[in-house]
This record gives C-alpha cells, structure tokens and sequence, in this order.
C-alpha cells in the first residue's frame, strides 16, 4: 500500500477512499501484530522486516509523551530504526539560529521519514520544503494533528466493528468536549469526520469555542451542529465524546489559563448522565478535566487509543516511506 502523497502535513489530505485504503493496512497489521507478538522471542519488537535498514527521525520541539514514543514504537515494530533529538527546542542547531529549511536539509540525508512537531502552525510545512523525505506533521500549534485524529477515528471504527464508514459513522453524535479553538486534534478529527454526515455538539466556553473555518467546513459538508457551553445539559445526546484538555501553552497568561482549567469535569457523576454506549475518547494528556475514576467504565477508550496509535503509524510510515 502506498500513500499518494510526500508529506502528511494536513488531516485534510484523507478523503474517505484513502482512509480506507490506511485502515484496512492497519487492522491487517492489527490482527498480525496479535498473532505474531506472541511468537516473537524475548526482547525482539519486530513484527515485520519492512523497516530493514530504514530509519525514522522523531523532531520535536514541544513535549510530548504518546506521539513519539508511538512513532519510535511503530518504526520498531516495522523492523526499523530510530534517531532523535531529546529536545530540538534546547539542543539542535536551531539554537545558534540555523534555519528550520536547513535543519530539514540536513536530517533527511540521514533518515528515510521524518515525524516533526512545533509549536508554530505552518512550521512543520515550512521544514518539508527542505526535506528530501517524507514529513509527517505530529502536530503544529493549533493547527494540525493528523495522526492522532486518525487514531481516534480508527478507535471509533474498531468500536464499531470496522463496519463500513457510513453506517459506522453516519449515525453518530459526537459530543466535543474542551478547548475548541487551540486544540489542534479537535480541528484534524473534524476535517476526517466530515465526510460522514455525523452529527456535532460543541461544548466550550464561549472564549474557547470552535474557530469559524471549522463551522464553514461543517455546514459546506451539511453536517449538523449545536454550541452550548453546558456538558452536563448534552452529554446524554453523545454517542462519542472526544474530550481536550484547556491548552495551557497556547494561553497569554496563566490568569486567563486558571480561568478554564476545570471548566469541565469528566467524573463519575458525569457519567451516569451518558448513554450506556457512549465511548470516551481523549487524545490526553488530562489536565484536571477528566478523572481517574473514569478509567475504570468500559466506556473509557482512551488508553485503547494510545495502543491503537502504533498500528496507525506503523501503516502510515509503511505508506509513506520509498
Ligand atoms: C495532543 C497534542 O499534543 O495536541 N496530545 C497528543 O498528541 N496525544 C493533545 C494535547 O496535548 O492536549
């Protein structure tokens, strides 16, 4: 399977035939990765031999726990290889004011793909310009993240059963739940979900609600959407609820951070308000808005999620890479 494009900068690039194309690779690597794991000895991840003598490089400039270790994880189990930096923020080049096209110059004579995230929208393209290998966009400021919205809406499809995407999808009300104008995973998993005619509700404070683009984009595809800022109001209305963190980094001040941070709380209490079948899901981390007590109900999907992520990876750089 191969992907028809150089770079994954943008969720938008899937149209629903191409995220065919990606799940299908993915629950096939899915079900081997099930049946192989438990042949494969001792400490030898792979499942595969793809990635023989292949190399990924992981470029970030923000924190992040699941995205990489998930990327490094998958190009392991691929059979390949990993180089990185712990911090390019605080010791790359980039320090003594190399520029992000010669960063990208350089990295790409050593590796065959490229995952990148930066605090800056637009970054991550800005570095493909310089790349002579596939760049994958692990997130980008508020922008873009387009492998974790096609992990969570991978998660929502094995739900249901890996059904075809319009009965799978078609039916849905998803509830989004947080910070809907800085969460970059909220916008990618809305340029996915709007193919399939599901239905929105918006929940968030009125000074977070969801950038008017993504309204456009919601009704140019006439998919249905409500704004409230009251979960407790809607959440019996959710088939999935896909929740995010206030993002802190993206605030001016932490007065104005303090302000939202447990504007909403997923707890117990809340659940009982939900369908039976609901399904949780969250890209985390959690900030104070959703409870370890949650962790325990069925319904909570967001640690399957984070397990789910290296399948979608390893099919991602398996369509990608030359
Ligand atoms: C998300 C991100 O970095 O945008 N985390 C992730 O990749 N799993 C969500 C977040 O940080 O809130």
């Amino acid at each position: 399977m191969k992907l028809p494009f150089q770079h994954l900068l943008k969720a938008s690039q899937f149209d629903p035939s191409l995220l065919k194309i990606l799940f299908d690779e993915a629950r096939e690597l899915e079900l081997r990765t099930k049946s192989l794991e438990l042949r494969v000895k001792n400490s030898e991840l792979r499942i595969e031999n793809f990635g023989d003598g292949k190399i990924l490089a992981t470029v970030f400039w923000e924190p992040s726990t699941r995205t990489r270790f998930s990327f490094e994880t998958a190009m392991l189990k691929l059979g390949g290889k990993v180089i990185s930096n712990y911090s390019m923020e605080t010791s790359s080049s980039i320090t003594k004011g190399e520029t992000l096209y010669d960063t990208a110059k350089t990295i790409s004579s050593f590796a065959d793909i490229i995952a990148m995230r930066h605090p800056k929208e637009g970054a991550v393209a800005e570095f493909a310009k310089g790349s002579s290998v596939p760049v994958i966009n692990a997130g980008d400021g508020s922008g873009d993240h387009p492998t974790q919205a096609l992990l969570d809406i991978y998660t929502i499809w094995k739900w249901r059963n890996y059904s075809d995407f319009k009965s799978a999808f078609g039916e849905l009300t998803i509830g989004m739940v947080g910070d809907l104008k800085n969460s970059r995973v909220v916008h990618s998993q809305i340029e996915l979900l709007k193919f399939f005619g599901c239905k929105f509700i918006l929940v968030a404070p009125n000074a977070l609600k969801l950038p008017q683009k993504y309204k456009d984009l919601m009704k140019e595809n006439h998919c249905e959407f409500s704004e409230t800022e009251n979960l407790e109001k809607v959440i019996g209305d959710f088939d999935v609820l896909s929740d995010t963190r206030i993002q802190q980094e993206r605030f001016e001040s932490e007065e104005e951070f303090k302000k939202y941070r447990t504007f909403y709380q997923i707890d117990k209490k809340m659940m009982t308000k939900a369908k039976q079948e609901m399904i949780v899901i969250a890209p985390l981390p959690r900030f104070g808005e959703l409870l370890e007590e949650v962790d325990s109900d069925p319904r909570a999907k967001y640690f399957e999620q984070v397990r789910n992520g290296v399948i979608v990876r390893m099919a991602l750089i398996k369509g990608m890479i030359k």
